[in-house]
């Protein structure tokens, strides 16, 4: 589980006498992880820059509750996709501040990594900031990539660190080869290097695109919707508890079974419906649900909003969709040689070597790859 990489890794970076920013609405499991660190935790409003800035120079201007004494790290904890909201943390925000104030930043791309940007790559690829800028990148494999388990990516010895303390990492079970195999053709796939040629930049734009077509259809229903206009997590909100239960059980009699969800995942008057889009959603598919989402709000008179849709909504209707995905269709390039070709093995490393040895055997390895993609090309 991802909720595991988060809960168990982040103890093995942190400790007492350190400080964890975190903002409200992070994960249970980003909660749960910085809670067993040890360290003192303090709660920023959601995405809100100023106030991480505000904690961010009361924690390096108090230091520790009682000795007073600075914190020797201090983490930001941010999610690139929140969950139950689909609002996009602000990234380029948060790398300037944590320059600015020599802190860490950790970022979970649970709802991201395999959906945003133009390369899939998260968050990061998103808003096209360098991922060297990230302390610690951490992912799951059970949304896009379909598998089990989660990851955890940075610096080779932010790696090797992990590698010598994290829990999971000693004391659980790896991943099964089965789901290994699964999560590296996912990557692959993603990077042009395996399925049909052009497959992995198809599936994100139709998910770019099903994500776009399903809000802006939503807007115009006249329901209220959460998050950003990209974020394939797309909240309907329901707010009162006594209509969830109405909510699912309609739409799921006619056909569109859906998750929704209440306190204490969410503020108690703030109960909401959320839809993840997936690449394998036709406009057809899309089409239906929101006719069913039509039929049902208005039912249960969850047509709340008393504002037009956004403009951007505007010009995002089913001939506009049809006309992207097409053009996406015509841009599929032949896969071989020129995308890469095929990837070439690794050696595997052993878990017990020095961080140092580790570093040069990947290296090496890192060299070899590129000469062989360069021979291949
Ligand atoms: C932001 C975030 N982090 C971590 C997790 C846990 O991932 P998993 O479902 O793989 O345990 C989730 C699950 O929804 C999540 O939304």
């Amino acid at each position: 589980m991802g909720f595991a990489t988060n809960a168990l890794n982040m103890p093995a970076l942190i400790g007492k006498g350190c400080c964890v920013l975190s903002d409200e609405l992070n994960h249970s499991s980003l909660v749960l992880g910085a809670r067993l660190t040890g360290a003192k935790i303090k709660v920023f409003r959601h995405n809100d820059i100023a106030d991480v800035e505000a904690k961010l120079r009361d924690a390096i201007v108090y230091g520790q509750d009682r000795t007073r004494r600075p914190f020797k790290k201090i983490l930001i904890v941010v999610e690139g996709v929140y969950s139950m909201e689909g609002s996009v943390t602000r990234l380029p925000e948060l790398i300037a501040l944590k320059k600015k104030y020599k802190a860490y930043l950790y970022l979970d791309e649970a709802h991201s990594i395999g959906a945003m940007g133009p390369h899939g790559r998260g968050v990061v690829d998103y808003f096209g900031c360098d991922p060297r800028d990230v302390d610690v990148l951490m992912g799951t494999f059970t949304k896009s990539f379909g598998g089990a388990g989660g990851y955890i990516a940075g610096s080779q010895h932010l790696v090797a660190l992990l590698r010598q303390r994290s829990h999971s990492g000693l004391y659980g079970a790896s991943l099964p080869a089965p789901v290994a195999a699964q999560v590296v053709t996912a990557f692959q796939m993603l990077m042009g290097r395996a399925g049909p040629p052009g497959e992995g930049a198809r599936r994100l734009k139709q998910l770019e695109v099903n994500t776009q077509y399903f809000r802006a259809s939503l807007h115009r229903l006249g329901v209220i919707v959460y998050g950003h206009r990209t974020s394939p997590v797309v909240p309907v909100m329901i707010f009162m508890p006594g209509k969830i239960a109405a909510f699912g059980r309609e739409t799921l009699k006619r056909g569109l079974g859906t998750v929704v969800v209440g306190y204490p995942a969410t503020p108690i008057i703030e109960s909401r419906a959320r839809f993840c889009l997936s690449a394998a959603h036709s406009l057809d598919i899309i089409d239906r649900s929101v006719q069913i989402i039509d039929e049902v709000t208005s039912l249960l008179l969850m047509k709340y909003s008393r504002r037009p849709p956004p403009a951007w909504t505007a010009g995002i209707t089913r001939e506009w969709a049809e006309a992207q995905l097409k053009l996406v269709d015509q841009q599929r390039r032949p896969h071989g040689a020129a995308n890469g070709g095929p990837v070439p093995r690794r050696p595997v490393e052993c878990r017990g070597d020095p961080p140092d040895k580790v570093a040069d055997e990947n290296d090496a390895a890192v060299k070899d790859n590129l000469a062989a993609v360069a021979a291949a090309s």
